[in-house]
């Protein structure tokens, strides 16, 4: 797992990530489009648990799972409240009885990369959602892929945390592979190196409504980062809203 060996450094990685401001988002998602009052929350894919906790501080109940024992293990070294951790991916999604929300953040579905698979995630979290309970999660756009990570490479050498990024997109099989080597200044003011590959998949509209159609969801909308407008031609990010039939 990819994200075993980066767990203990990916909250430094992820620090400009406003995590309150993404509950505080999902909390209003919730509240224009959720009929029934939303107590469960299940967090699929939810990595060390920033969200988790950021949502269990809104007064949620909130389940997390994420296939990563490494992730989960930073998760359970805070403050787990009202919050049950539990290591499982979303294709295996089980749990003990069923959620009025589910949500993702930060592109787990585009870590999926087999449609099957996605099929198969789409009809677990179908399952344990009570019905018109909304499945909230955020993909990486087309466009993202396209033009943003491509095939560039980027670097950052910033003292504390400095990294290159090398992209291979192949617009033909819809697959990114992502290489990043990360230098991590420690507290002794020692660099460690930490060499990671992830392979996302775009992808489309149509192929992310047709399968959630057949796990029983419908489209409720579709939304740009952190925002309620339409996503533009050039979002990198967008919200997309199912609710369960
Ligand atoms: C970029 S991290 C996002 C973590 C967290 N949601 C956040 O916002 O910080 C992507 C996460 O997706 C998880 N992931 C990868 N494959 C998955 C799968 N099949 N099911 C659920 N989660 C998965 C990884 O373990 C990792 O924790």
């Amino acid at each position: 797992m990819m994200y075993d060996c980066i767990a203990d450094v990916y909250d430094i990685l992820m620090k400009d990530v406003n995590y309150a401001a993404y509950a505080d988002y999902i909390d209003e998602i919730i509240a224009r489009y959720q009929t029934k009052k939303s107590e469960i929350i299940l967090d699929v894919g939810c990595g060390t648990g920033s969200l988790t906790c950021a949502l269990r501080d809104k007064g949620y109940s909130m389940i997390g799972t994420d296939p990563s024992r490494n992730m989960l293990n930073v998760a359970c070294a805070k403050d787990t409240t009202n919050i049950q951790y539990i290591n499982q991916a979303m294709e295996h999604l089980n749990l003990f009885g069923t959620v009025q929300t589910a949500v993702s953040l930060l592109d787990c579905i585009n870590h999926i990369t087999d449609r099957k698979r996605l099929q198969k995630a789409f009809d677990r979290v179908s399952l344990f959602l009570e019905s018109e309970g909304l499945f909230i999660f955020d993909l990486n756009t087309v466009y993202k892929f396209e033009t943003v990570l491509a095939k560039n490479t980027y670097f950052d050498l910033s003292a504390d945390v400095s990294y290159t990024w090398m992209n291979k997109y192949n617009k033909k099989t819809g697959l990114c592979r992502m290489e990043i080597t990360y230098f991590i200044k420690n507290q002794q003011g020692c660099y460690k190196r930490y060499d990671t590959c992830n392979i996302e998949r775009a992808y489309s509209d149509k192929e992310i409504i047709d399968m959630a159609n057949r796990s029983g969801f419908e489209l409720a909308d579709m939304l740009d980062d952190l925002s309620f407008d339409k996503p533009k031609k050039n979002s990198t990010r967008k919200f997309i809203i199912l609710k369960k039939k």
